[in-house]
């Protein structure tokens, strides 16, 4: 089985940026540990920190951003990055030639019981004319990551990777310490009988999720002609994950719950980098107006409605945002 480096020296990723990607993965590898070692690390519950999102701080999501940050800002070649669980930018090397932005811990509320959850990040080019502390120079629509991916903390830690040349896979070998390929042309298929949403907020929702969702749950004997089977994991990571590993639709759309919060994802942390993902494996990714890689970020921290997955099924979604037009 290949090892990371060579498969990105094959795609000509240059040797900077493999280097950032694998202290990525050496700060994921020691989340893992950790995150494998549960209560016994003590690593589990509750800080009594709010983060910038309005979140209560889980102690993974505070000692995952500490790792990462850390590593990330000692390679020399990152300008500064930008993280869920930072209120603002961290500046590194003014020189730098790259941006990173993460999300430290995905799926915080899946800690407590040893469910999956996982790192996601993406990397930018930093603009040569704006000053390391600047926040502007992050606002890059999604077309522009030089790389995006994932790590997932599940029965085994595995990596889906892209650096704009298709999605690969990757496992960690505990043993030998590295990631190995395990999967070297991630392909979405285009159709699917499957869904992933929290059921729980359809009322919620506006119309055109609330009439596509219900045509689903219709099945056989509705307009889509065939039933459909849901799952939720709860971590964007997971669900995600097992998208790209067989197909669905995943969506967490626009409601009216919070009228301060229309939407729970976050830009530049998960839908960016996700999108990024899916697309380069065959799939698609849109708010159900847009595609979400084309968004021009107005601040770090936005959120955004996402919904992404199978071709066919995303489109059919689409046509019913449309139709309400
Ligand atoms: P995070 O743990 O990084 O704050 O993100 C959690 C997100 C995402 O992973 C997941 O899809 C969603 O929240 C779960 O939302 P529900 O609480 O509605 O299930
Ligand atoms: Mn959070
Ligand atoms: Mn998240
Ligand atoms: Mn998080």
């Amino acid at each position: 089985m290949r090892r990371i480096s060579p498969v990105l020296q094959q795609d000509g990723v240059d040797s900077d940026l493999i280097a950032l990607i694998k202290t990525i993965l050496a700060a994921c590898r020691e989340i893992s540990f950790r995150v494998s070692q549960g209560e016994l690390a003590g690593v589990l519950g509750s800080t009594l920190s709010e983060n910038v999102q309005g979140e209560t701080q889980k102690k993974l999501d505070v000692i995952a951003n500490e790792l990462l940050k850390e590593v990330i800002l000692e390679t020399g070649v990152v300008k500064a990055i930008s993280s869920e669980e930072e209120d603002d930018i961290v500046a590194g090397n003014p020189r730098g030639r790259y941006l990173v932005t993460f999300d430290p811990l995905d799926g915080s509320s899946n800690t407590d019981i040893n469910s999956l959850i996982g790192t996601i990040f993406s990397i930018l080019p930093a603009p040569t004319d704006k000053e390391a502390d600047d926040a502007s120079m992050f606002l890059q629509p999604g077309t522009a990551q030089v790389a995006a991916g994932y790590v997932l903390y599940g029965p085994s830690t595995m990596l889906a990777l892209t650096t704009g040349k298709g999605t690969r896979m990757y496992t960690l070998d505990k043993t030998y310490g590295g990631f190995l390929l395990t999967e070297d042309k991630v392909t979405l298929p285009k159709y699917t009988s499957e869904f992933a949403i929290n059921m729980s907020n359809q009322r919620f929702w506006q119309a055109p999720m609330q009439n596509y969702i219900q045509d689903l749950l219709l099945g056989k004997e509705g307009p889509r002609g065939k039933n459909y089977n849901m799952r939720w994991i709860a971590a964007m990571v997971g669900d995600v994950h097992r998208i790209l590993c067989r197909g669905g639709i995943f969506a967490y759309p626009a409601d009216n719950k919070d009228a301060n919060k229309p939407y729970k994802l976050r830009l530049m942390y998960e839908a960016n980098p996700m999108s990024l993902l899916i697309e380069q494996a065959g799939g698609l990714s849109i708010t159900g107006t847009e595609r979400i890689l084309e968004i021009q970020p107005a601040d770090i921290h936005q959120r955004v409605a996402v919904i992404l997955g199978s071709r066919h099924e995303v489109e059919t979604c689409l046509a019913y945002h449309q139709k309400a037009l």
